[in-house]
């Protein structure tokens, strides 16, 4: 149903340059999309042009769209079964991008990475036990913990010169305390890919004090080149069995309103476990459109994320060059991954309050602000690179206006 494409370009498929598969800017406008109709909610603004919430301007794969217009005509939409044509779509990616070889019977999908992160916690610890987050991170990482009652314990990364690094000082003395660690790998913000060596080490400290981690990788397939992804789980049998991975294809081939991901979890109890609290909320399928989108995109869509990658990669070196001329006291964070372009203000001298009043009152700009991310990301701005260039340069000349 679904030819793989590998070995092939999108120009090869005669689908066109990098260039013209998304430099087309198409007016999300009056979609019911959140980063576009929502603004007035969010920040009190309907006319900010919005870089904030990551998902991207560009349309799906055309294999993935073709996909779902098929199953649209048929016009019936009824309950759906999971089939193991998606498991294999799923595994066969593993092992082709990420050099991961996976048991299909591992994987459970989920309508998202949040709610599988949700269940999880709830599987794998008990009210009152200790989780581990690295800050500044994507809320919902630590709201959740939060939410169920669990203690929430930071540990605050560092920014090194090119990207954030764990304090392995901090984490040692916390881990004793805490039963489950959630890693964003690639982290968000920032986009840091964790290498090799730093997964070794946090693995073994993790196994040294019981500690279960879930492994947040829905960027994983963002990961800028030369970085290359190393899942947690694949570098050690004893890091599989003490993990569940978290992945989805929606942030990859911006599919998130269609709501899919899959966790991984090599282990049979901890999977039972994690299946039951699913139960326990009644969930039990994906919706229609979810299995196929993700199924075209996992089997065909890997020549058009190359080309997606070399486009984002040439946006966040256009970001990079107009603050470097533009906003000298602005420090961009290179992402190893992501199209998400972490900003350091704090060369500025201004509140969040100030920064916030300048950008969306001045500059019609709607970011995410650091502080969301946890009490670190205080003086940071998060910036969305993934749009059409004239989109991305619309947004970099009104951030230049509001702190230029
Ligand atoms: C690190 C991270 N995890 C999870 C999500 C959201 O996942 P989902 O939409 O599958 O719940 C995001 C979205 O920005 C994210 O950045």
């Amino acid at each position: 149903m679904f030819p793989s494409d590998e070995g092939k370009s999108h120009a090869q498929n005669g689908e066109g340059t990098a260039a013209s598969l998304f430099d087309r800017v198409i007016d999300r406008r009056g979609t019911l999309s959140v980063k576009w109709d929502d603004t007035k909610r969010v920040f009190g603004h309907e006319d900010v042009w919005p870089m904030w919430v990551a998902d991207m301007d560009f349309p799906a794969p055309p294999e993935v769209q073709e996909a779902l217009q098929r199953r649209v005509e048929h016009g019936v939409f009824g309950y759906t079964v999971i089939p193991d044509s998606l498991k294999e779509a799923v595994c066969q990616w593993l092992e082709r991008r990420h050099d991961w070889t996976i048991d299909p019977s591992w994987l459970v999908f989920a309508p998202g990475v949040v709610p599988a992160v949700a269940a999880a916690i709830e599987a794998f610890s008990e009210p009152g036990d200790g989780v581990v987050v690295f800050s500044p991170v994507y809320r919902p990482l630590f709201d959740l913990v939060r939410r169920h009652g669990r203690t929430l314990i930071f540990s605050p990364l560092r920014l090194a010169e090119e990207n954030y690094v764990i304090d392995w000082n901090d984490l040692e003395a916390k881990l004793p305390g805490a039963k489950l660690l959630i890693l964003c790998h690639p982290h968000n913000p920032g986009g840091k890919s964790w290498t090799a060596a730093e997964l070794e080490r946090l693995g073994e400290l993790c196994l040294k004090h019981g500690v279960f981690v879930l492994s947040d990788e829905i960027h994983a397939d963002l990961t800028l080149p030369p970085h290359q992804h190393v899942p947690f789980a694949a570098l050690r049998p004893e890091f599989a069995a003490q993990s569940a991975t978290f992945r989805a294809p929606t942030k990859t081939f911006n599919l998130a309103g269609l709501q899919a991901a899959e966790a991984v979890i090599p282990d049979d109890s901890r999977r039972r476990a994690f299946r039951r609290i699913q139960q326990r909320h009644g969930f039990f399928t994906l919706n229609a459109f979810a299995v196929v989108g993700a199924e075209a995109a996992y089997r065909c869509g890997g020549s058009w994320l190359d080309a997606l990658l070399a486009y984002l990669q040439e946006n966040i070196e256009a970001a990079a060059a107009y603050l470097a001329d533009r906003l000298p006291a602005l420090h961009l964070i290179r992402p190893q991954a992501t199209y998400l372009i972490w900003i350091d203000c704090r060369g500025l001298g201004l509140s969040e309050e100030e920064l916030k009043r300048r950008l969306l009152e001045s500059g019609k700009l709607a970011v995410e602000f650091g502080s969301k991310f946890g009490p670190e990301g205080a003086g940071f701005i998060r910036l969305n690179a993934a749009c059409p260039r004239p989109t991305l340069e619309e947004g970099l000349r009104r951030l230049g206006a509001a702190l230029g």
